[in-house]
C-alpha cells in the first residue's frame, strides 16, 4: 500500500513522512522541486505541483492513500485524478479558519473551504484535519529574538491555542494507517490558550533573558508584514488576531482522543526549538 505524502518538505508533511516510513509503510514523497527533497533511503520521490494537473498522474500511479496540503487551484482535478488512480483515502491538511464566524469573507478560510468542498463532492473517502495556529509560527519571531531586538507585533494580547506540528503529524499518521478516522473532520488545537505575549514570556524564561515587545498599530503591521506576506493572508490574520484580543481560544481534546496522550504544550515546543532563538556568537 503506497501512501503519497504531498508537501514532504513542509513542517507537517516531513513529520508525516518520517512517521509512516519509520512504521514500515511504503511511502512516496512529492514536491514541486523534488531535487531539493531529502528523504530516507527507499522513499520514492515524484514531482507534484497541486496547481498543475499535468503532474498528477505520475505522482498518483499506484497510490492508495494521500496526505494532502490544501491548494485551491487544481483541487477538483486532483480529486478526479486520485479517484481515477484508485486512491481509497485522502487525509487533508485544512484549517480551523473554515469554522470562524466570518469564514465566508475570510480569504484564508475560503482557500481551505474550496478544497474541503471539492473533496466532499468527489466522494473519495477522507479525513479532514482542521488545525488552529501552529506552535511553529513562533519561528517568525526568531530573527528579532536572536538579534536581541524587540519583537514587533500587532495585537500582542491576542490568544491562540498553539498546536505542535508533531501532534498534527501524529493524528495524520493515525488517520492514514487505520480505518477508524475515515469520514471524520477533526479540529486540532494545542492544550492551552496563550496570548502572543505569553508565548514570548515562555521563550524569554527558557532563554533566560527578556524579550521586549513593541506593539504595532494595524497600519504599521500592514506596512511591515505586507512586505513578506500576501495581502489576503495578512488581512485574514489581522482580523483573526483583532478578534482574539483578551479572548481565550477554545481547545479540543482531539489529540488526546486520537493518540491517547495529551497534546504537546507550547513550552515543550519552545524547549525543542530553543536553538532557533538563541543568540549566535
Ligand atoms: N501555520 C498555521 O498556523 C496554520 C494553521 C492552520 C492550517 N495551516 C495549514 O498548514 C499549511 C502549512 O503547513 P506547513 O507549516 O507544514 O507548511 P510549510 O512548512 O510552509 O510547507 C508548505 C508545503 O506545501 C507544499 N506546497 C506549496 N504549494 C504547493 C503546490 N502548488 N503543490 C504542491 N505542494 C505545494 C510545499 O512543497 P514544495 O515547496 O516542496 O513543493 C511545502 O512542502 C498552511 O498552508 C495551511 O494550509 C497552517
Amino acid at each position: 500500500m503506497t501512501v503519497l505524502v504531498t508537501g514532504a518538505r513542509g513542517g507537517v508533511g516531513r513529520r508525516v513522512l518520517d512517521r509512516l516510513h519509520t512504521a514500515g509503510h511504503t511511502v512516496r514523497a512529492s514536491s514541486r522541486t523534488p531535487a531539493e527533497l531529502s528523504v530516507p533511503a527507499g522513499v520514492d520521490v515524484r514531482r507534484l505541483d497541486l496547481n498543475s494537473p499535468d503532474t498528477f498522474e505520475a505522482a498518483l500511479h499506484g497510490v492508495v492513500k494521500v496526505f494532502l496540503y490544501a491548494e485551491a487551484e487544481g483541487a477538483k482535478e486532483f480529486f478526479a485524478a486520485a479517484h481515477g488512480a484508485g486512491v481509497r483515502h485522502i487525509v487533508l491538511l485544512s484549517s480551523s479558519t473554515v469554522e470562524g464566524p466570518d469564514a465566508a469573507a475570510d480569504p484564508l478560510a475560503r482557500h481551505h473551504a474550496v478544497v474541503e468542498d471539492a473533496l466532499s463532492a468527489s466522494a473519495l473517502p477522507s479525513t479532514v484535519l482542521r488545525p488552529g495556529a501552529f506552535a511553529g509560527n513562533a519561528l517568525g519571531w526568531s530573527h528579532a529574538i536572536r538579534a536581541g531586538q524587540p519583537v514587533e507585533l500587532p495585537y500582542p494580547d491576542a490568544h491562540t491555542a498553539p498546536v505542535h506540528e508533531d501532534d498534527i503529524a501524529d493524528v495524520a499518521a493515525a488517520a492514514l494507517t487505520g480505518e477508524t478516522l475515515i469520514g471524520r473532520t477533526l479540529t486540532l488545537t494545542g492544550p492551552r490558550s496563550l496570548t502572543f505575549r505569553e508565548q514570548l514570556a515562555v521563550l524569554a524564561e527558557l532563554l533566560g533573558r527578556e524579550i521586549p515587545v513593541r506593539e504595532l498599530t494595524r497600519e504599521q503591521a500592514v506596512e511591515g508584514m505586507g512586505r513578506f506576506m500576501p495581502a489576503p493572508v495578512l488581512t485574514s490574520l489581522l482580523a483573526q488576531w483583532a478578534a482574539a484580543v483578551g479572548k481565550p481560544a477554545g481547545t479540543t481534546g482531539t489529540v488526546r482522543d486520537v493518540t491517547g496522550r495529551p497534546g504537546r504544550t507550547f513550552r515543550q515546543w519552545a524547549g525543542e526549538n530553543l536553538g532557533a532563538f538563541a543568540a549566535q556568537d
